[in-house]
């Protein structure tokens, strides 16, 4: 978005949205060529409604994921991949989380300070997926590599930038891709306690997921899972920096730590804007978008709408209920969005319990340079050991 041009203003867009809610709630930006909707109600509505809002992609050259599906193949995949992806297989994960946030602070506590991003926030989901996956430990480093580079942005924004970048991007994946098929014929001769041994006897009607769609997927939970949940660990921190009151509030009551993750996905969420082609001429807003466009739904200014929230721009460590579309909405929402809360909340936890009074080390800070991410790609902090 133009609207978005400084550095400023991407690393403190919520005015910016509350402008445009304000005065265009949905609007046609010609620069890209997509509109724009900015309130609840109608993000709400577009989210619900996947038969005229689909998620597939044009010009998907990277084969379709869930992501990019519709129903009823989306359906289909979903229930699959839920057999899986189980509460249970991820509430186990949460001593194996506390353990290995503990060893990732134990290697800054004597600092005094750490930069968040690089020292927890971005460590902390690669391992667990890693560890999700059945990756074996030899191989983290490898896999973190590959992860890296899958969703690194571009440096500049010159042509020749980005067509490196899609080049690395390219190469990596096909290396995990292959990667990933051998330990996917480790596990079909001896299957282990892992989530690609329960992908592969995963069944529905006696059809199994084909190899290559087990490999998507498993490149999907990279894509989708880490620089987000890594986001939402640094904007909590960030938050809590900001606004030192609440990191008293939340120490002293850590029955907050839940409603205060899910108040960070509220007011400082980790995507903000989720993208959709219209299937059929549909009015939203008084304005009539036509078939074939793209809309996107602003959800980082749908989650500060005072229609729908009060105060919104207020944080509220205990806030209640609180219907944030942080993790989506619909047939969409969030696959992985409990086990992104548990990282979060473990994470918290252990930060305020084992440091008191963390504070922002003044540094300038680099916005992750997508308009739809909000993030920063260092998050510098102090603290006393407790
Ligand atoms: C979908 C956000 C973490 C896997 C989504 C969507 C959002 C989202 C907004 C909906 C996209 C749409 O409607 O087009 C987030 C945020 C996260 C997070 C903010 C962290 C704070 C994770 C993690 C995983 C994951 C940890 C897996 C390990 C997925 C998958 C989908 C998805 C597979 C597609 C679901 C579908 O299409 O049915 N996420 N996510 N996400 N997310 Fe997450």
């Amino acid at each position: 978005m133009r609207e978005l041009a400084r550095i400023d203003e991407q690393l403190f867009p919520f005015p910016i949205y509350r402008e445009l809610r304000e005065k265009t709630p949905v609007r046609f930006d010609e620069d890209r060529g997509s509109w724009d909707v900015f309130r609840y109600e109608d993000v709400h509505r577009i989210l619900k409604d996947p038969a005229t809002f689909s998620s597939r992609r044009g010009l998907e050259v990277r084969g379709e994921t869930l992501l990019t599906m519709d129903q009823p193949k989306h359906t289909h995949m979903r229930n699959l991949v839920n057999k899986a992806f189980t509460p249970k297989a991820i509430n186990d994960l949460a001593p194996r989380i506390t353990s290995i946030t503990n060893e990732l602070l134990d290697q800054v506590i004597q600092n005094g300070k750490m930069d968040v991003v690089h020292d927890l926030a971005t460590p902390l989901p690669v391992i667990v997926i890693a560890e999700l996956l059945g990756v074996p430990s030899k191989d983290r480093m490898l896999f973190k590599d590959w992860s890296d580079t899958m969703v690194k942005g571009v440096e500049g924004n010159s042509e020749e930038a980005f067509a490196q970048m899609v080049a690395e991007r390219d190469k990596a994946e096909k290396e995990l891709a292959e990667y990933f098929l051998t330990i996917l014929n480790e596990r079909r001769n001896k299957p282990e306690d892992d989530l690609v041994s329960a992908l592969l006897v995963a069944e529905i009607d006696g059809e199994k997921l084909q190899e290559q769609e087990i490999l998507r997927f498993c490149i999907l939970l990279l894509v989708a899972g880490n620089e987000t949940t890594t986001n939402l660990i640094t904007n909590a921190i960030r938050l809590m920096t900001e606004q030192p009151a609440i990191q008293d509030q939340v120490r002293q009551h850590p029955e907050y730590v839940k409603t205060t993750v899910e108040e960070t996905l509220r007011y400082y969420p980790p995507i903000v804007a989720i993208g959709r082609i219209a299937t059929q001429d549909v009015e939203i807003g008084g304005q009539l978008i036509r078939e074939g466009q793209q809309v996107v739904s602003w959800v980082g200014s749908a989650n500060r709408d005072p229609e729908k929230f009060e105060n919104p721009d207020t944080f509220l460590p205990d806030r209640k209920p609180n219907p944030h579309m942080g993790f989506g909405f619909g047939i969409h929402f969030c696959l992985g969005a409990p086990l992104a809360r548990l990282e979060a909340q473990i994470a918290l936890e252990i930060m305020l319990s084992r440091f008191s009074d963390m504070q922002f080390a003044k540094a300038p800070l680099t916005p992750i340079p997508s308009p739809f991410v909000f993030g920063v790609k260092n998050y510098p902090i102090t603290f006393t050991a407790r």
